[in-house]
C-alpha cells in the first residue's frame, strides 16, 4: 500500500470510492445529485472548490491487484476555530472490498503526521470514539472546543498536535461546503 497526495486524475476514482464506502453507512448524508450517490461523495467535490481546501491534505491510498489502484481517501479542510483557520477531517473512505486491512488507519496516521509537520495545531472530526480514540482523538469539549452542533456530544472529537495552545479553544465551524449537505 502507498499513501500519496491526490492528483487531478484521481478525482473520479475518489468520488467512486467515497460513494461505495458511504453506501454501506446507515446514517450517511442524503444524496444531493440525481445519480443518488451519498452526499459525502458530492461533498468531496465541493470541498475542492472551497476556500478551506488544503491540497497537501487530500490523500489517497493505492493498493489492489495492480498495486496502483486508488482504494481509499482522506481529506482535511480548513474551517475556523474561533477566528483561526483550523482543520476539520472528513470524509474518510476505504472501498468496502479493501476494508479491514489497515488502509483507513494508514490514511489517518499519514494525515495527522502531515498536519503536525506543517504546524497545524489541531484536527477535529465527527465520528465514533471507539474508532478514533486509537489515533489520539478525545472529546473536543474537554479541550474547550465547542461543537458546531451540541447534539453531537462526545462524537465531536479533537486530536491536538505539537502547535496546540489552550488559548486556541472556542467554537468550531467546518468549511462552508459542509453546510450545503
Ligand atoms: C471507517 C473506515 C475508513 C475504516 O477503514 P479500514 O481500512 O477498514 O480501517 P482499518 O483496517 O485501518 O481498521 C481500523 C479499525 O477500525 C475499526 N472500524 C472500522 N469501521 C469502524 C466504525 N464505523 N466504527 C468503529 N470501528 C470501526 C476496524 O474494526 C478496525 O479495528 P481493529 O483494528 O480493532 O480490527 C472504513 O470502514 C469506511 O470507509 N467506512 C465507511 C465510511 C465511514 O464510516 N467513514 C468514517 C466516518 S467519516
Amino acid at each position: 500500500m502507498l499513501i500519496r497526495r491526490e492528483r487531478p486524475s484521481d478525482t473520479q476514482t475518489v468520488r467512486a470510492v467515497t460513494a461505495a464506502a458511504f453506501e454501506q453507512v446507515e446514517h450517511s448524508a442524503p444524496p444531493v445529485e440525481p445519480d443518488g450517490v451519498p452526499g459525502e461523495a458530492t461533498l468531496v467535490g465541493w470541498l475542492r472548490d472551497d476556500p478551506g481546501w488544503v491540497p497537501e491534505l487530500s490523500l489517497v491510498a493505492e493498493s489492489g491487484p495492480s498495486g496502483a489502484e486508488v482504494v481509499g481517501h482522506v481529506v482535511a479542510t480548513h474551517g475556523r476555530l474561533a477566528d483561526r483557520p483550523t482543520l476539520g477531517l472528513g470524509p474518510l473512505s476505504v472501498h468496502p472490498a479493501h476494508q479491514g486491512r489497515g488502509i483507513g488507519s494508514a490514511l489517518m496516521h499519514t494525515l495527522l503526521g502531515a498536519a503536525d509537520a506543517t504546524g497545524e495545531p489541531v484536527v477535529v472530526l465527527l465520528g465514533d470514539p471507539a474508532l478514533y480514540s486509537r489515533f489520539g482523538f478525545v472529546p473536543a469539549g474537554g479541550l474547550g472546543i465547542e461543537s458546531p452542533d451540541p447534539a453531537w456530544g462526545d462524537y465531536f472529537q479533537a486530536r491536538t498536535l505539537s502547535a496546540w495552545r489552550a488559548e486556541y479553544a472556542g467554537r468550531f465551524r467546518y468549511a462552508a461546503s459542509f453546510d450545503r449537505l
